[in-house]
């Protein structure tokens, strides 16, 4: 049990959190370490946002809309050139250079790419808190938009034809140097890593994170250097994705987790646009209807587990990760949802001291400090849970709810933490560890 005084020191930790991000128009991560706004970050921020000012989350919502290409494509940054106090603008939009794509925003400096379509959920939080008039005019503007996103998706971004999106780089998973996505780096980007530490070199000390965290807590210099070369790749394709499709120098990958939340946010995108009265196109909706059954292709029966897939070779990348476990957040027939519990609850896999870790920590790819190669993060815990309950596990979702809140107790509002120890890691005052930890608060049992 939650007892009040945690309740309240947890959620005041956490409205402050939010106070000291918030822009006014949107929620930056983190005020030093990510002072741009970013899709997946203002979905969970806006889901948090919703209890305690529905207006101001649907704002969150508006304004990252605003960075909306022209194509569909919602872009996964949205750049502000300065933060309060800061004396030299912002340049880290000159990377991305968006304004090469004819599809780009003509006002706006984005990214060129896109992540986790995780918007719909948050969309859908923030409609339910608002009042009537104020949920109308928020549905007419948001869901024609989110329809369009989605329509992107399927046109521009099911490389393989099989009904999942092919992702193009690592940010686009939200999990940057998750095991599965470096591996892919390594075969990409051959020569950043043939110079051996000097690229890596090169682009250390322009590195914002290691300012404040230790690089064991990080993406190592070489992995962001060929992370950097990956992404300009793309930006010389000028984000054409007929263009990147075709070029064999390009990562192409079905990653589960963004097809989990595809497929989740699909169910979602079809009830919000019936409330709207808005009619889905035909070809979106035959594509949305079969979104969770093409989940299946992505599971290997020899492991019982779900993995990403190279679209190239058509082989699945067999290295799991939590990623493996969000077709639960999708919906997932009682069979296969019972086979990603049982990976969830073995103590030598997910079922660490304080789940859910990002790699298994019987896998050789564990590491207990390293951003996505092991630590907790609570929007992975926050979507697990999700598809928990509509999966019937109350018991274990309790559990899970519990232990993460009590994790959190003292700790002020971390990136991620261990799931060894619990003990903090990576930037505080994290946004989105923030709202859903208002989110959790509010949805206890
Ligand atoms: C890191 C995370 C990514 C997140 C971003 C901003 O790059 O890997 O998921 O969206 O920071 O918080």
């Amino acid at each position: 049990m939650i007892d009040p005084a945690l309740e309240e020191r947890l959620e005041h930790a956490a409205k402050e959190t939010l106070a000291r991000n918030d822009r006014g128009s949107h929620t930056v991560p983190h005020e030093g370490n990510y002072p741009h706004q970013w899709l997946w970050d203002s979905a969970f921020t806006a889901i948090g946002l919703s209890h305690l000012d529905p207006e101001r989350a649907a704002t969150e919502i508006q304004t990252l809309l605003r960075g909306q290409w022209h194509n569909g494509m919602v872009p996964h940054q949205l750049f502000t050139k300065k933060q309060p106090g800061q004396l030299l603008p912002n340049i880290d939009y000159l990377f991305w250079d968006s304004q090469r794509s004819p599809h780009a925003p003509e006002k706006l400096k984005t990214s060129g790419i896109t992540q986790p379509p995780v918007l719909a959920e948050g969309a859908m939080h923030v409609a339910r808190k608002l009042d009537a008039d104020d949920r109308q005019g928020f549905m007419s503007e948001v869901v024609p938009k989110l329809v369009k996103y989605h329509e992107w998706i399927y046109r521009e971004r099911d490389f393989g034809g099989n009904n999942l999106m092919t992702v193009v780089h690592p940010y686009e998973s939200g999990m940057d140097n998750s095991p599965p996505w470096t591996e892919q780096l390594r075969g990409k980007e051959r020569a950043v890593y043939a110079l051996g530490g000097i690229a890596g070199n090169l682009i250390k000390p322009f590195r914002r994170d290691l300012k404040e965290m230790d690089e064991s807590e990080r993406s190592s210099s070489a992995d962001g250097a060929a992370c950097f070369t990956s992404g300009y790749k793309l930006r010389k394709l000028r984000y054409d994705w007929e263009g990147v499709r075709a070029d064999d120098e390009t990562m192409q990958i079905e990653d589960v987790a963004v097809n989990s939340i595809l497929a989740r946010n699909n169910v979602i995108l079809h009830e919000l646009a019936a409330e709207a009265g808005l009619e889905l196109p035909a070809t979106l909706s035959t594509k949305m209807a079969w979104s969770i059954s093409a989940l299946d292709q992505l599971w290997d029966e020899e492991t019982q587990m779900y993995y990403s897939r190279d679209v190239r070779t058509n082989k699945l990348i067999k290295r799991p990760t939590v990623a493996s476990l969000l077709p639960i957040y999708s919906g997932l027939s009682t069979e296969r949802a019972k086979a990603v519990v049982d990976s969830l609850t073995n103590p030598d896999h997910f079922w660490a001291e304080h789940p859910v870790p990002t790699i298994p920590i019987s896998s050789p790819d564990f590491n207990e400090r390293n951003f996505w190669c092991g630590p907790t993060w609570i929007n992975m815990n926050w979507l697990i849970l999700n598809g928990l309950r509509r999966a019937s596990e109350d018991n274990i979702a309790d559990d899970l709810s519990e232990n993460t809140l009590r994790t959190l107790d003292g700790m002020q509002m971390p990136e991620h933490y261990s799931a060894l120890t619990g003990k903090p890691l990576g930037v505080k005052n994290f946004s989105w560890t923030a709202a859903l930890t208002i989110d959790l608060l509010k949805n206890r049992p």
